[in-house]
């Protein structure tokens, strides 16, 4: 039988503080090998043909960490884009980062800005990277630019419904995630993307980040596959089999 797919896989990569300690390695280490799980977890998702993929990577209350480790993940994330942007490039992986570009290094800024021009071609897969964001940001930014909006008489504000917000938003283009995966055990959304996984499926393994591997991504999507997706509907309604395709869905996104 033909397993059913997301078509977006939202992840929060938890544990890699707790995988170091665990090892009695510093915080950085694991840091560093939450990153190879990054890469081999990208590499396993676009080989089985899922079209979306993002991935929390730096949270804007993860500014209160300490200087220290906010400084290494900030060198890290700028390592890493430039060193591994030609192998996302070949593997015709699209990259697309959300979040608060404002208050970020302006070499990050030109890294990144310069990594989305590159790839903005392909169309393998698109992995979105959330850097400095926060799901409450994202929707206070949406509000200001229809306030403006409505301010300049481009928009009526009777006009503004659930659409139009998923437009201002900055995942505009995508569709809303459909699995969302947080390694670690903790249930928590930690402010990602709040309005954007209203009907996401949702995934708690208990292994650290940087122990998550392609067997581990097979139970999610086998997770997934069981799910009966209802969106507000009863069971009878939808056939009773169990399908992902919503009837209802509140962003489908551009792409
Ligand atoms: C997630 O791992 C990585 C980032 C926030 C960048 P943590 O660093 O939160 O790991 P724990 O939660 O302390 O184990
Ligand atoms: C959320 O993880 C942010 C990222 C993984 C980037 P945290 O580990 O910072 O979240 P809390 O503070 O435990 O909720
Ligand atoms: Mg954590």
């Amino acid at each position: 039988m033909v397993k059913i797919l997301p078509r977006h896989i939202a992840i929060i990569m938890d544990g890699n503080g707790r995988w170091s300690k665990n090892q009695s390695k510093p915080r950085h280490l694991g840091h560093e090998a939450g990153l190879e799980t990054l890469k081999n977890t990208i590499e396993a998702v676009a080989k089985r043909g899922i079209p979306h993929l993002t991935v929390f990577a730096f949270g804007v209350e993860n500014w209160l960490r300490p200087d220290e480790e906010v400084n290494y993940l900030m060198g890290l994330f700028l390592r890493a884009l430039n060193r591994d942007i030609e192998r996302l490039h070949e593997n015709e992986i699209r990259l697309r980062f959300i979040g608060n570009r404002a208050g970020l290094q302006a070499d990050l800024i030109e890294s990144m800005e310069e990594a989305e021009r590159l790839t903005e071609q392909n169309h393998k897969m698109t992995l979105i990277v959330a850097f400095n964001y926060s799901g409450r940001w994202d929707l206070v930014q949406a509000c200001q630019s229809l306030a403006e909006k409505v301010a300049e008489n481009k928009l009526a504000s009777s006009d503004i419904n659930e659409t139009l917000i998923s437009q201002h938003l900055s995942t505009a283009a995508f569709p809303d995630p459909d699995l969302f995966i947080r390694t670690s055990g903790e249930q928590r959304l930690s402010n990602f993307l709040l309005w954007q996984l209203s009907y996401a499926e949702l995934y708690f393994p208990e292994k650290y980040w940087p122990e998550f591997d392609e067997e581990e991504l097979e139970k999610a999507l086998d997770f997934y596959a069981t799910r009966e997706r209802r969106f507000g509907q009863i069971s009878e309604q939808i056939g009773g089999i169990l399908s992902s395709e919503p009837r209802v869905q509140a962003s489908e996104g551009t792409e």
